[in-house]
């Protein structure tokens, strides 16, 4: 068992936030609200809506090392982690650290970056690419 701090309002119902804030954390959510105010202070832009279910359910083999990576322990290469998959920000921050992007780049990299590709490559269903798509109020 794992506890975290926790960093995203679980929707679908039940809204499990407390003022002290860790939570046991098993697996993933269908559907998060990503807003992570714990890093970014307070948000300049809305929170984003992400359905897990739904990429899982559009990706190839469920696309898990499209999004989830960490670094191998010998090798220090990026590889997908069959049952390692962290949030970002276990290892983004807000700022860059050498090599490694920071949050908010790390975010839209993978999220803007795949919606672009998927474009790109002629798929009609595709994600948002500007920010009022993603950044939405309500
Ligand atoms: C494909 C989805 C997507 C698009 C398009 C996108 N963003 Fe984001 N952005 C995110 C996600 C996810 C986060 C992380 C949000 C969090 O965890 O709080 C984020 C974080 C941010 C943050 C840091 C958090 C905050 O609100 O202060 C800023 C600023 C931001 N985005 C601005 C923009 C701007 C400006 C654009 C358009 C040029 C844009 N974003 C387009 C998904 C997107
Ligand atoms: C399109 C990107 C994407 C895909 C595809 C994806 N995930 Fe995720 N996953 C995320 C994001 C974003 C989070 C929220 C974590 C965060 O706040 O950074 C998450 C959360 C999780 C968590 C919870 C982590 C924790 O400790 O809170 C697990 C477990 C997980 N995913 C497993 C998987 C598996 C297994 C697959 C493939 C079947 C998969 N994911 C596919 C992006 C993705
Ligand atoms: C266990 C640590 C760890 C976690 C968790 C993690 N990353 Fe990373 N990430 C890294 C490291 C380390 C690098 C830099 C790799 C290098 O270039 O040496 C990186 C690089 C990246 C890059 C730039 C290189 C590339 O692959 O395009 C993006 C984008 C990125 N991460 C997105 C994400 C997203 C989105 C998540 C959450 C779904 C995530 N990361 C979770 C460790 C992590
Ligand atoms: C590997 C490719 C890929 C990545 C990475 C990815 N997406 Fe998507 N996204 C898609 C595809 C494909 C669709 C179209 C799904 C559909 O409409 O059936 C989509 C649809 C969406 C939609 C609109 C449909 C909905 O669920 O409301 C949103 C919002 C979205 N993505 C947000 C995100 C965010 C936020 C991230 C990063 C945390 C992200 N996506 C990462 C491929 C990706």
């Amino acid at each position: 068992m794992r506890f975290k701090l926790s960093i995203v309002t679980f929707v679908f119902g039940l809204v499990v936030t407390s003022a002290v804030g860790w939570q046991v954390s098993m697996a993933q959510e269908e559907e998060y609200i990503l807003a992570h105010e714990d890093v970014f202070g307070n948000l300049r832009r809305p929170q984003v809506g992400f359905s897990h279910e739904t990429h899982v359910d559009k990706l190839e083999d469920g696309g898990c090392g499209k999004c989830h990576h960490a670094p191998d322990d010998k090798t220090g290469q990026l590889g997908y982690i069959d049952g390692d998959e962290q949030p970002c920000m276990e290892c983004h921050g807000l700022q860059k650290a050498n090599r490694i992007p920071a949050l908010r780049e790390a975010y839209h990299a993978n999220c803007t970056g795949c919606h672009r590709d998927q474009i790109k490559s002629g798929n009609l269903q595709s994600g948002p690419t500007t920010c009022g798509g993603c950044h939405r109020k309500n």
